[in-house]
């Protein structure tokens, strides 16, 4: 790192999220008394979804579903894993790692209003309002995100940095030039990373 280039700045370590993930269960919990269907969209809610299914104090049907990513550029959206289970009359939360443009979400709302589902409400860890290009709010949020490029806690580059307990706000175009820039920093190891680092 070149001495006037800021390193990663923390946005929320993994206390400040567990409480507000405690705090979205209970809303979540509260809001249905009857049970809910968590649709976590891989990969960027994986660890949010464990977390805040542990937590709920009502019964949920845990269900995976995954699109191709959306970089900005290509309109088009996609579900390359689907939902394994029916969600027909069900009360569904869709769970996603970040709303950034809203598009994924948009999209994925869509999607779970046609197969069948009875209610549908948005969970999120970063709500990146100003970023928006759709009208999609996210009902629950465990934070409201800056305007950042965001990783950990699920969040990922290229697949880096997905599994930091703390959520780091770092420089997207720093990234774009070389993807494993911060794992020395952020892992505290000098490590350019494995292969097994490498999607
Ligand atoms: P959308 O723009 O709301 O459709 O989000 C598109 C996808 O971009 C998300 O599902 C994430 O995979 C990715 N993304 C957007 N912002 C960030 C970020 O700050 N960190 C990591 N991934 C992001
Ligand atoms: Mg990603």
């Amino acid at each position: 790192m070149n001495g006037s280039e800021p390193g990663p700045e923390l946005v929320a370590d993994a206390t400040t999220l567990a409480a507000s993930i405690d705090r979205m269960a209970a809303e979540i919990s509260a809001q249905h008394p009857g049970g809910v269907t968590l649709v976590g969209v891989l990969k960027g809610s994986v660890v949010l979804l464990a977390d805040l299914a542990r937590r709920l104090t009502v019964p949920a049907n845990l269900e995976l579903v995954a699109v191709t990513p959306y970089d900005g550029t290509e309109g088009r959206i996609r579900v390359v894993k689907d939902l394994d289970g029916t969600i027909e009359g069900h009360s569904v939360v869709l769970v996603t790692g970040i709303v950034d443009t809203g598009f994924t979400a948009d999209y994925l709302r869509r999607h779970l209003e046609s197969a069948g589902a009875a209610s549908i409400r948005m969970a999120t860890l970063a709500d990146k309002r100003a970023r928006r290009l759709l009208p999609v709010r996210a009902d629950h949020a465990v934070l409201d995100a800056p305007d950042r490029f965001l990783v950990g806690f699920g969040l990922d580059y290229r697949g880096r940095y997905r599994n930091l307990s703390d959520l780091w706000a770092v420089d997207g175009e720093v990234l774009a030039d070389d993807p494993d820039h911060y794992l020395a920093d952020l892992y505290g190891s000098p490590g350019k990373g494995g292969d097994t680092l490498r999607p």
